[in-house]
């Protein structure tokens, strides 16, 4: 399951984080990529323990956590501190197909993360570059996105994925990846669906019997299946 969840960040807020983050000093993207990711691999990234990235990265998880869309899609049992990426038009800066290592050191912990969700954080938009789009190969098929300043996608760790080359302008994003309660991608798109639908029920008919229902049923699924 792919998903946009718009306005995770205000206009005003993407604005005053790319002020930081510009001013910030950048490094070769390939510090944080795997073996195979590595030799496709062609941006710049913020430093993991930079203080600025982990300061801008707070703001992002303060917006994430007030999400309710990121929430029920996600699941989150915990986030990684979010990541800042950049592709510049000089170069061509591409990141080819990869995958996303299944684990990772959450920094200065001695704690893994299993990576179930990956998100993208659009900090630019569209019109400030050509190429550039994030490439999502699931299982419905390969699903291109370029989406608002402040907008989101969120994907399933498990995918191949890749950002197109930018052939003009600049791409400045947030990354991130999230261990779900519910590991399974299925299990946890039904559950998404199912809040889904039970929140439009109610938008439409109020608190029902039937809907009150449906959220029992809901919970004791998660029940079943969350793992913390
Ligand atoms: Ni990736």
């Amino acid at each position: 399951m792919l998903l946009h969840i718009p306005n995770i960040l205000t206009r005003e807020q993407v604005a005053t984080m790319r002020a930081a983050i510009d001013a910030a000093q950048w490094v070769d993207g390939r510090t944080t990529a795997g073996n195979q990711g590595v030799l496709v691999k062609r941006n710049r990234q913020l430093p993991e323990n930079s203080a600025v990235a982990l300061e801008q990265g707070r703001i992002i998880l303060q917006a994430l956590a007030a999400n309710g869309q990121f929430f029920s899609a996600a699941l989150p049992a915990r986030t990684m501190p979010p990541l800042f990426n950049r592709y510049a038009e000089a170069g061509n800066e591409t990141y080819g197909t990869h995958v996303d290592g299944a684990a990772r050191r959450v920094p200065g912990s001695d704690l893994w993360l299993r990576t179930d969700v990956s998100s993208t954080l659009f900090l630019c938009d569209p019109e400030d570059y050509d190429g550039g789009e994030l490439v999502v190969e699931d299982t419905y098929g390969t699903h291109e996105v370029k989406l608002p300043a402040g907008d989101l996608i969120l994907y399933p760790s498990t995918s191949l994925h890749r950002v197109e080359p930018v052939t003009r302008g600049e791409r400045v994003c947030s990354f991130f990846w999230t261990q779900s309660m519910v590991r399974d991608t299925a299990k946890r798109s039904l559950l998404f669906e199912i809040d889904q639908a039970i929140t439009s029920l109610r938008t439409k008919h109020g608190e029902t019997a039937e809907a009150l229902s449906l959220t029992g049923h809901y919970h004791n699924l998660l029940r079943m299946w969350a793992e913390t």
